[in-house]
This record gives C-alpha cells, structure tokens and sequence, in this order.
C-alpha cells in the first residue's frame, strides 16, 4: 500500500469520531446546575424563564466552541466553583435545547 494512503487511513477514526470542545459530558447533572446558577441574570435581562438569552436574535454565538466559551465566562462571573466538566454539560444540555450547532 502506499504510504500516503496509510497516512490517511490512519487518520480517518479520529475524523470520524471528531471529539465535542466539552468531551464527554453527563448530561443529567446539566440542568440542575444550569437552573442554579445561570438564570439570575439572564431572566433579570428578559424575563419569563431567562431562555429568551438562548433564543434572541443575533446572538453572537455560531459554533460549540463559541458555546462553551461563552458558558465558562458566564460562570467565571458568579464564581461557582464548577469543575470544567460541569461547564462542558452546561454548554452540550444547551446546545441539545436551544442551540443545536452541528459544528
Ligand atoms: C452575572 C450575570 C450572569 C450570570 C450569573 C450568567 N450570565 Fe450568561 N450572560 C450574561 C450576560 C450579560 C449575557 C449577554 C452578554 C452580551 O450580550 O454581550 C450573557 C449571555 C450568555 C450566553 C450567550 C447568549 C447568546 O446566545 O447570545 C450564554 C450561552 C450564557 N450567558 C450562559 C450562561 C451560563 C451557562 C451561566 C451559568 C454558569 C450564565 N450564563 C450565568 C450574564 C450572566
């Protein structure tokens, strides 16, 4: 076989199975650390339940890792003490639900 496409070949799983920027999450934990504490401000700002954060238009999000960065920030001003996994569920349980970026 040519070398070349044993290069390639030897890349194809990992393309395949490209890794989410949070990894592997349980999503389970997802909500009930969301809903503690990341509504405050955001339903300060617009109410209701806050979801309309995730829905306005014009957000400034377009990717997962746009997602995820913009969720450690957010959690970087209440201090939480969130592991970076818990983060990682937070961003991929809003991701399932409001945004749903396929990259
Ligand atoms: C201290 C107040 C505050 C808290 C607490 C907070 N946020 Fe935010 N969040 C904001 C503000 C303000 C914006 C809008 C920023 C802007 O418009 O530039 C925002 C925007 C966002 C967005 C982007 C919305 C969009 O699509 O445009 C996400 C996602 C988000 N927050 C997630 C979270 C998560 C997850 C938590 C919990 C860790 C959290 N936020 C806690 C203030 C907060």
């Amino acid at each position: 076989m040519h070398l070349k496409t044993i290069a390639v070949l030897a890349l194809l799983p990992v393309a395949l199975h490209a890794e989410e920027p949070w990894g592997k999450v349980d999503l389970q934990t997802a909500k009930s650390l969301h809903d503690k504490a990341c509504t405050s401000c955001h339903i300060r700002m617009y109410g209701g339940d806050g979801s309309k954060m995730y829905l306005r238009d014009g957000h400034m999000l377009s990717n997962k890792l746009e997602l995820l960065q913009r969720v450690a920030a957010c959690n970087a001003q209440v201090s939480s003490g969130w592991f970076p996994e818990e983060e990682g569920a937070v961003a991929a349980w809003l991701n399932q639900h409001y945004y749903r970026f396929e990259n």
